[in-house]
């Protein structure tokens, strides 16, 4: 039987795992993708990468067991990249209905999604990013979750809830994008491994 490699995915949000999973698996074979919900406290900070830096190390401690964490932020260019890493809170306290009305008459209405994962396993801790560029749609459509009902992605004239009902979502997303580079850094992992492994056993 093939040894399957344990992961735990710490986070409070069902749609990521669910989205992660799915991405993940007709991508590496030997990862377990295990979902450890838990909401871990973020840190007050300008730089998305630090808080994601520090929520990996929260959920290392917790677990001390390899693990993965995500962190996402919606970045609004005519709004000065807000709400960026406060997206989360904006997203609890205004809604799709509140960013429309800050972008009500606003001519420019590009944004982009960023996504950023972090790995770590107590010993090595590593950052992947992926990130969409898009527009902010003027009606708030049915599907998906958090900002995908008014997120339209580059290229394409649907948001992301429509995609998301599709079943087309992970194919374009900032979460995509960024497991990718994940399941890159794994394989290449891997591969010296496995070449180191036969230089010692030959
Ligand atoms: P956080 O990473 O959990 O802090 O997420 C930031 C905010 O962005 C939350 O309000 C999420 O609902 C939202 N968000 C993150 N990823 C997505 C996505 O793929 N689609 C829609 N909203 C998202």
């Amino acid at each position: 039987m093939k040894y399957m490699y344990e992961l735990f995915f710490v986070s409070n949000n069902t749609h990521k795992y669910s989205e992660i999973k799915s991405i993940l698996k007709d991508r590496i074979i030997d990862i377990d993708l295990k979902f450890h919900k838990q909401n871990i406290i973020e840190i007050q900070e300008e730089n998305i990468k630090k808080i994601a830096l520090e929520k990996s190390i929260c959920a290392y401690n917790i677990l001390k067991k390899p693990i993965i964490i995500e962190d996402d932020g919606l970045f609004i260019k005519s709004l000065n990249g807000f709400p960026g890493q406060y997206s989360s809170y904006v997203f609890k306290s205004l809604g799709n209905t509140g960013i429309l009305k800050l972008l009500k008459g606003n001519k420019d209405r590009s944004a982009l999604f960023k996504s950023i994962f972090v790995y770590n396993n107590g010993v090595t801790t590593k950052i992947f990013t992926g990130q969409i560029n898009g527009t902010i749609a003027t009606t708030i459509t049915p599907g998906g979750w958090g900002y995908d009902p008014i997120f339209i992605p580059h290229k394409m004239n649907i948001t992301f809830g429509k995609l998301k009902e599709n079943n087309q979502k992970n194919e374009f997303s900032h979460r995509r994008i960024a497991l990718d580079k994940f399941v890159k850094w794994l394989n290449q992992k891997k591969k010296i491994k496995n070449s180191y492994n036969k230089t010692l056993y030959s």
